[in-house]
């Protein structure tokens, strides 16, 4: 247990959060100091430095050209899906964000107005990001492996003015063509953009209509040519950034809003801290910019820094191999790196022996950062043996924006124990509280929940919805943010983050909603009813699995293989091939509690073999007898 630098800073972070928080503040070039650290005048609403303003891309990038960072690498873009691979510097970048931003400028985009940026992992994404940034706009990046109902779910919440996007992205060998499914998407959406930019990629141009713009790769200056490069609009520190919609238990996602200020002061000091990463320091996350990581480890916190961040398009195996990692690693001397546990275990799959890091020196890499999903100690234990550095395990969510838990290699590295993404992060007073709100004895497993007021740089709220926000997650217990996962401390002080208590999925470190899986099913015209449940998977940590019930008149072992197969294609096409929807049984009925509601937890543990927990309302418990051998897994 420490009773060092981490002790001292997690406690003055709760007791004193001014002293604490003001103090990060510094790191930040603000365009007028806060007046007000943490303005708690409205709970359970809480708003840090307020009074301040700034701007994001002002501190990402501007300043580091001023202060003689201009001709340090800011981006390298990594892909071999391509073949190709070409480096950015600080002052590089800023060139082309500043024309970007005038050229959306040009187009009617203002502060305040959202963007969605609907994109591959290409550096252009990363520049129209920071574009929306200089402008004071609000980009809402979007997953390019969402399909159209899932893009047109977001747009018709954010109703963008304009939209980014490209022709198309490229999955290991198979390129997707992003712009019919943008324009299924804006076919489906009542919102319509008022202009659509399309990345012209070569291997596969889009079609362009009247909305749209082309963006031509390799020519900066093309779509540009008549846009003045625009200046950093300053905005308040509580203004909104990005909106990063999340899956919740509903079909309907959840827009989770990042102020300016304290996210920015927030990753900064997580850099040095958790992540032990300083300026001139590189950092390779692999993960994707649609993805809360991406925004907040590929695209902010690195160049908040002056560190150099790799953006890298391409898989951990296939692309070509699995040690395509450690190549880039190695090539970029990356400092650290940072993904989730699931590529790992693909990784050890591949080259259980790590045969593949011969040939490259890593001498540079002194730790990997593991999130996402829960880090399970046989990936944990083959990750340390074979790559000879710290394999650090840490807990957060799209919601926090930077992590609640880990061991903070800057700060004060701790012991690691395996199971256990460390202790709760300076500003997260985290607790395991039972049913009624009672804080449960060390070592028992409860809701794990965190003290309001949350750190700078979590969620304010969610987009034009502060009821939901309340509703979804301050309202279980009173003076708490419910974090949705289930959990324990040991007597170390430890934590033990088991899984969500709730029905989202989390499917190769990918949060998808049971809900919009469930509307696809549910929209078949043989469907009378459904189910999703995820069950655990060696790799991906988690699928799906669907349980439907057919409409009467509907021959379900007649018909059941054709059924089957259009309900995983439905998935596909409504939600993307992402929710790894594999396996949709035609059962005679579902199990439901006498109000109605569907087992999904008990037919969830009896899928993964654990012991059910069957509920004493249950309406008619033989209809989980006959689901058993369904669900039970093969022998
Ligand atoms: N655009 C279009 N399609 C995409 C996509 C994208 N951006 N991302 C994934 N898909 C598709 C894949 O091609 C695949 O399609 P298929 O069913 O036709 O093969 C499907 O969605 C499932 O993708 P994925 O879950 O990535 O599975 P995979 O088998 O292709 O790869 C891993 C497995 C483990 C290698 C991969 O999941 C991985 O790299 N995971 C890392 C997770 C990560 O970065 N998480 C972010 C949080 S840190
Ligand atoms: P996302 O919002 O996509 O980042 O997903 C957040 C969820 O992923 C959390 O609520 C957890 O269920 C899970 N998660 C993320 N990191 C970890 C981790 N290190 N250990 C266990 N679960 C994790």
């Amino acid at each position: 247990m420490s009773t060092g630098a981490w002790a001292a800073a997690h406690e003055q972070s709760i007791t004193d959060p001014t002293a604490f928080w003001g103090a990060a503040a510094e790191a930040i070039e603000w365009a007028t100091p806060p007046t007000t650290v943490l303005d708690d005048s409205n709970p359970p609403f809480y708003r840090w430095f307020r009074g301040g303003r700034l701007n994001t891309c002002f501190n990402a990038l501007d300043r580091h050209v001023r202060d003689g960072r201009g001709d340090q690498a800011a981006l390298v873009h990594d892909s071999p899906v391509t073949g190709t691979a070409a480096t950015f510097t600080y002052r590089e970048l800023l060139d082309r964000v500043a024309t970007f931003a005038g050229a959306l400028a040009s187009l009617g985009v203002e502060k305040g107005d959202r963007v969605v940026v609907y994109m591959p992992m290409v550096p252009e994404a990363v520049v129209a990001m920071l574009a929306c940034a200089r402008l004071g706009a609000v980009h809402s990046v979007v997953f390019g492996g969402f399909a159209p109902a899932e893009l047109a779910a977001r747009i018709e919440d954010a109703r963008p003015v304009a939209v980014v996007s490209a022709s198309c992205g490229i999955e290991t060998t198979r390129v997707i063509e992003y712009k019919p499914m943008l324009d299924a998407a804006l076919d489906r959406s009542s919102h319509k953009p008022e202009s659509v930019i399309v990345l012209q990629r070569p291997q596969a141009r889009a079609a362009v209509g009247e909305r749209d713009t082309e963006w031509e790769e390799l020519d900066w200056d093309e779509l540009v040519s008549d846009a003045e490069p625009a200046d950093c609009v300053d905005v308040e520190a509580t203004d909104p950034l990005y909106v990063l919609y999340t899956s919740g238990t509903t079909g309907r996602p959840k827009g989770i809003v990042r102020d300016n200020g304290g996210h920015a002061v927030a990753l900064r000091w997580s850099m040095e801290n958790v992540y032990d990463i300083g300026p001139g320091d590189t950092f390779f996350t692999a993960s994707d910019v649609g993805w809360v990581v991406g925004h907040s480890y590929i695209v902010y916190a690195p160049l908040l820094t002056g560190a150099t961040t790799v953006l890298y398009e391409g898989k951990p195996v296939g692309t070509p191999d699995a040690g395509a990692f450690w190549r880039v690693c190695a090539q970029y001397g990356a400092k650290a790196m940072f993904t989730a546990p699931t590529a790992y275990r693909a990784i050890k799959r591949d080259d259980p022996t790590g045969s593949l890091l011969a040939g490259y020196d890593l001498s540079r890499l002194e730790t990997v950062f593991l999130a996402g999903e829960r880090l399970d100690p046989d990936t944990y234990a083959w990750a340390t043996s074979t790559l000879g550095v710290p394999v650090v395990d840490h807990w957060w969510q799209t919601e926090t924006g930077w992590p609640i838990a880990a061991n903070l290699r800057g700060l004060e590295p701790m012991p690691i124990k395996p199971g256990s993404p460390s202790v709760p992060v300076p500003g997260y007073d985290v607790r395991v509280l039972d049913d009624r709100g009672e804080e449960v004895p060390r070592g028992t497993e409860g809701a794990i929940a965190i003290r309001l007021p949350l750190p700078p740089g979590t969620l304010p709220t969610l987009w034009e919805d502060d009821q939901r926000y309340v509703d979804g997650y301050l309202s279980v217990y009173e003076g708490y943010y419910l974090t949705g996962d289930g959990g324990s401390v040991d007597d170390d002080g430890y934590l033990y983050v088991m899984g969500r208590t709730d029905d989202v999925l989390n499917v190769a470190g990918h949060r998808l909603s049971t809900g919009s899986i469930e509307a696809a099913l549910a929209g078949h015209p043989d469907v009378a009813e459904c189910a999703v449940i995820g069950v655990a998977d060696e790799l991906k940590g988690q699928v799906p699995r669907g349980l439907v019930v057919l409409k009467g008149g509907v021959d379900g072992a007649a018909q059941g293989e054709r059924i089957r197969a259009e309900l995983v294609q439905r998935v596909r096409d409504e939600v993307g091939a992402v929710a790894s929807l594999r396996r949709v049984d035609v059962v005679a009925a579902l199990p439901k509690t006498r109000s109605g509601k569907i087992l999904r937890k008990t037919m969830r543990e009896i899928a993964d073999g654990t012991v059910p927990v069957v509920p004493g309302t249950i309406e008619d418990a033989s209809v989980l007898d006959a689901l058993t051998p369904v669900l039970r897994p093969s022998p």
